[in-house]
């Protein structure tokens, strides 16, 4: 199956929001961006011209890019960006991955209002969903972006599907509005689009039932809050049996200190039962977790399982065969390593056509000397981990922030990781071990590592190429919180690294 949507323009928009005209760069005049639809085992093939004045990359979030790594986008990682005025097409198979992901600009700030949701259905005549078929769906974008201004205007306010809801002045016209029928069943496609926060998810009188996250099946877990890191996603069953009537649903920032740069209120939209009766009284708003709560931020991060399927326990994917351990700090490094980009040539091209001097393969496995924290810059560096083809890596995300503990959802480009365990304080691998999930680890590609503790991944090196891992909180990519993986190339054509398509972006 082919799959052409309609080409991705970039253009400069006129959104009214909380009061205000502002011009954003959005994509096809929508904010949030189109919906792309696609079954598993697609093609998709997206014709991006950029008619905004600033240079952009678009990233296909957690897709695997298998054989298609010129298509992944960060900017100066796999591909130099789209520069205004110029196009690029974007072709990607999609293959093993069924559930909701999203797309977005993966170039500085613009990732604000250059986003939209990616939604993968089983292909048509495959088992279908491994749950009972919803009677509708229901795409739930939350975002909120920093009160850039100035060339990137961005919303300064949480937003659910783009509209800020109820409780901000000026907005309650445009709040989101989802109607349902008495009894019946809807999945929700929940993504964290948000620049900088990590949100609870909550509908009042409506536990949730988890079926998916970052595009891989759960266990189904019930539960009434939903925590979700910019970057993922998270499937929910949402059974529509509370009494008729109207029901907030409601999105709250999750962080040990509030974000002082945005407006912190509480984002709003309506769930509202067909053929109830009309009422002036406003709707339920549910009761949201402190904004500080990590017990049940844990609690929902630590109760995720796999979904018992063959395919993923391949005890060749639990094998270890080498360990990083990554220190992830504030400002900003993972293994005293600051990572910088490069500017005239993407990591992937530099490889792929041996051109030396744009990175070193030296990125050590530990923390290695002190990080001065007085001058970053002092230990910057553009440093890859090289892997061999085929090898399975675990890597220990220790959260060892200095200035303020905040959590930091690290995601990993090519690859789904299974999360074997999370803990807080020092990771100390006498007991860390005994916590490890080898039965049915759940998939992500990104994952909230506590603030003051840790996180135990593995991946299965299988995908040749450059593949970035970096923390989704944007204000982290700038100053250096990020590293790469180049996975050589294995013993089959299918699988080595093909050369770049003809109208691949020059620096
Ligand atoms: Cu969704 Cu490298 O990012």
């Amino acid at each position: 199956n082919l799959l052409r949507d309609k080409p991705l323009v970039s253009v400069v928009s006129r959104v009214r929001r909380l009061c205000k005209n502002k011009l954003i760069t959005a994509v096809n005049g929508e904010y949030p961006g189109p919906t792309i639809n696609a079954h598993e085992g697609d093609t998709v093939v997206v014709y991006v011209i950029n008619q905004s004045p600033y240079n952009i990359s678009i990233h296909w979030h957690g897709i695997f890019q298998r054989l298609t790594q010129w298509a992944d986008g960060p900017n100066y990682i796999t591909q130099c960006p789209i520069q205004p005025q110029n196009s690029y097409t974007y072709k990607f198979n999609i293959i093993g991955q069924e559930g909701t992901l999203w797309w977005h600009a993966h170039v500085s700030v613009l990732r604000a209002t250059v986003y939209g949701a990616l939604i993968i259905r089983p292909r048509a005549g495959a088992a279908g969903y491994p749950f009972p078929q919803p009677y509708k769906e229901a795409t739930i974008l939350l975002e909120c972006a920093l009160a850039a201004g100035g060339a990137f205007n961005n919303s300064d306010a949480f937003t659910i599907n783009g509209r800020p809801g109820d409780l901000y002045p000026c907005s309650k016209k445009h709040t989101y509005k989802l109607e349902v029928e008495q009894g019946k069943t809807y999945l929700l496609r929940i993504i964290n689009a948000a620049l900088n926060s990590q949100l609870f998810f909550k509908i009042a009188n409506h536990p949730l039932t988890v079926v998916a996250a970052d595009a891989a099946y759960t266990t189904p877990f019930t539960t009434d809050v939903i925590t979700v890191a910019p970057g993922q996603t998270v499937d929910a069953l949402l059974h529509a049996n509370a009494a008729p009537g109207r029901y907030y649903m409601a999105a709250l920032a999750y962080a040990s200190t509030p974000n002082l740069a945005v407006d912190n209120t509480t984002t709003v939209a309506t769930l509202t039962y067909k053929y109830s009766f009309p009422s002036s009284t406003p709707p339920l708003l549910p009761s949201l977790p402190a904004f500080n709560d990590t017990p049940t931020a844990h609690h929902f991060y630590s109760n995720l399982t796999a979904l018992q399927r063959p395919k993923l326990q391949s005890p060749l994917a639990m094998r270890r065969d080498q360990q990083l351990c990554q220190g992830v700090a504030l400002s900003a490094n993972m293994n005293n390593v600051s990572f910088r980009f490069p500017t005239a040539i993407s990591l992937l091209e530099a490889h792929f056509r041996g051109v030396q001097g744009v990175y070193t393969k030296d990125f050590p496995d530990r923390p290695q000397l002190g990080f001065d924290y007085t001058n970053p810059n002092v230990n910057a560096g553009t440093k890859v981990k090289k892997l061999r083809y085929n090898s399975t890596v675990q890597v220990v995300l220790q959260n060892t922030a200095v200035l303020t503990a905040e959590s930091h959802p690290i995601h990993l480009h090519g690859f789904n990781f299974y999360v074997l365990a999370l803990g807080f304080g020092n990771y100390n691998e006498t007991e860390a071990v005994k916590a490890f999930n080898l039965v049915n680890p759940h998939e992500r590609n990104t994952i909230a590592v506590p603030a003051g503790g840790w996180a135990v991944i593995r991946f299965w090196a299988d995908n040749p190429g450059i593949w970035f891992m970096h923390c989704h909180l944007d204000v982290h990519l700038p100053i250096g919180l990020g590293m790469a993986f180049e996975v050589e190339n294995g013993p089959t054509p299918s699988s080595t690294l093909p050369p770049p398509p003809p109208d691949f972006p020059r620096c």
